[in-house]
């Protein structure tokens, strides 16, 4: 139990199109959120999870899925208007627990990450203290230099997913020095302390639910996870 896991579930889901959270559209009958934590909760490692909800969320969460998240252990927190505040929100919940030794960020909107890429991420954060899954791109990627455009060569280009796994100083230490400036994830305000940030090759189906669409494509990777 020395990683906490902290799970935002705070966002507005604009590009799902939906009156409520997506987090709580099922895939074969489980909702995301749900299918999220699951995975992390199998993880014998894995003792506190922390998910930051929005306000208009806590009727959801706390009301009608109460024994649900209780049997899940999880713990909520207001989040915020950016995913690092709803992050750092989740930092001050742990804020003093000494057992934990490491932090885990995983976006709840990931509900097919596999134990196998859960286990080795876990494994390798012990030597490095700042690790994350990424998947090569598949994708042709070409660069808009102005004048003219350019192919990138994508042999050393990767996706950054989550979870990403730090040393759980180094991450409050991050977020203690995070002036607002934007960054699209975790991985990204520890890299500007100067803390180099290891890879672990994950899989691509580990996607995150954006748009509707998205649940057709998961549903049917999930089918391939479960045969
Ligand atoms: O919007 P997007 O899906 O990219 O957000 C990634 C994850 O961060 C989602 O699980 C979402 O609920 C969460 N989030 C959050 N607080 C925000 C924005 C996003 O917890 N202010």
């Amino acid at each position: 139990g020395s990683v906490a896991v902290i799970v935002p579930a705070a966002g507005s889901g604009r590009r799902f199109g939906s009156e409520t959270n997506k987090l709580f559209a099922k895939i074969d009958g489980v909702a995301l959120w749900v299918m999220s934590v699951r995975r992390l909760r199998d993880q014998p490692c894995v003792g506190r999870i922390v998910l930051p909800i929005a306000d208009a969320d806590r009727d959801y969460f706390l009301v009608q899925h109460a024994e649900l998240a209780e049997s899940l252990g999880v713990e909520f927190v207001a989040g915020g208007d950016q995913r690092s505040d709803s992050v750092r929100q989740g930092l001050k919940r742990i804020e003093g627990d000494e057992s934990v030794r490491w932090i885990a960020v995983h976006d709840a909107a990931r509900p097919l990450v596999s134990p196998e890429d859960l286990q080795t991420l876990f494994s390798v954060v012990i030597s490095s203290k700042a690790a994350i899954l990424a998947a090569p791109l598949s994708g042709t990627i070409r660069r808009d230099l102005g004048s003219h455009t350019q192919t990138v060569n994508r042999e050393d280009l990767y996706e950054a997913l989550t979870p990403q796994v730090f040393d759980a100083g180094l991450l409050r230490h991050a977020y203690s020095h995070h002036n607002g400036r934007p960054a699209t994830d975790d991985a990204e305000l520890v890299e500007r302390t100067g803390h180099a940030i290891s890879i672990v090759r994950g899989s691509a189906d580990n996607l995150k639910i954006t748009y509707p669409e998205d649940l057709l494509v998961a549903e049917a990777i999930l089918a391939r996870q479960q045969a």
